[in-house]
């Protein structure tokens, strides 16, 4: 069975040093326009290593913001042109460039949702001087190399994982698109003791609690859901529900063949075990104590 619209031939990007990040071109061609957005003080960044559950999480505000007031959006606009990917530039299904500063400049909703997987030094400066509320969720170093072998394997853009080994090892040496997860999620913690509009959360505790994390991230943002709704937002955002929905599980993007892996593919804390082999763990575990020194920052690996 094929799933999503008819494919293209796409080449893989393949990895570069950009300002000391390993990038590919897809996310930096628009550069210039990327560092001179302008955002307004009302935009809501949502930063994210990838895999770490950017998508739910833009769905969840999409919800809170959007679900009463305008619920076709909810049917009509694939989750990525409601929540557009600031650095990215993609081709779209007429063959045209879908590029991520465009999108996020003609969206006429307020607040704007934008996302971004940005190293916190990459972020346009005009979030931080206007101010801007920034959402970061985090996921476990082990479940988000796993899922981001899966993703690169089946998106046409990105480079080729190769084996899972290989794979294994330039990760742990941050060779990947957007560079290091440790270095990522390092520098976003360590901006949250000089930046107080920043809410950091984890994927562990999503999957723990999701409504006490919506409960936190609606203070953050200072929303008061009904019970209602907040109730549809939780059904909404479940998983299955997820993977089911034509606007949020990526059948729509052309470069993703969901035929190899599903964009929502498992959902859960701790599928790393069903990759890693005893003594890949070892090994990740004696890396990980030496990279990961601010014992303030603390993932969990099971649930
Ligand atoms: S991307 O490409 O970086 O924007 O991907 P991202 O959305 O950050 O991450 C995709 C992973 O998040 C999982 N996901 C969810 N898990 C639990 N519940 C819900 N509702 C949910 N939505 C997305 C998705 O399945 C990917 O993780 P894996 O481990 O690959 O399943």
């Amino acid at each position: 069975m094929s799933v999503g619209p008819k494919k293209m031939e796409f080449s893989r990007g393949e990895l570069f040093d950009f300002h000391g990040v390993a990038m590919v071109e897809q996310f930096t061609k628009n550069w210039e326009k990327v560092q001179d957005f302008q955002a307004r003080p009302d935009d809501i960044l949502i930063a994210t290593y990838p895999k770490a559950g950017t998508t739910w999480v833009s769905l969840i505000l999409d919800l809170l913001h959007f679900g009463q007031t305008a619920p076709e959006r909810q049917t009509s606009i694939p989750i990525h042109l409601r929540v557009p990917f600031l650095e990215s530039t993609l081709l779209s299904k007429d063959g045209g460039l879908n590029v991520g500063t465009d999108v996020a400049e003609n969206l006429t909703t307020s607040p704007r949702l934008i996302k971004t997987h940005c190293p916190v030094q990459f972020v346009p400066k005009s979030f931080w001087e206007q101010n801007c509320k920034i959402v970061y969720m985090a996921r476990n170093a082990k479940d988000s190399m796993v899922s981001f072998f899966h993703f690169e394997r089946m998106t046409m853009t990105q480079p080729d994982p190769g084996d899972w080994n290989s794979y294994f090892h330039r990760f742990m040496e941050g060779k990947m698109v957007f560079g290091s997860w440790y270095d990522h999620v390092n520098n976003w913690w360590k901006k949250t003791q000089t930046y107080s509009e920043l809410h950091y959360m984890f994927y562990e505790d999503m999957i723990e609690d999701t409504g006490r994390e919506i409960d936190k991230l609606c203070s953050f943002l200072g929303l008061t859901p009904s019970a209602k709704e907040k109730k549809q937002i939780m059904y909404g955002v479940q998983f299955d529900n997820m993977k089911k929905n034509d606007m949020t599980n990526y059948s729509t993007v052309i470069t993703m063949d969901l035929n190899i892996s599903p964009f929502m593919r498992k959902g859960k804390v701790g599928d790393w075990k069903n990759h890693f082999t005893v003594a890949q763990n070892e090994e990740f575990v004696e890396d990980y104590k030496k990279k990961m020194k601010d014992h303030t920052l603390q993932f969990r690996t099971e649930i």
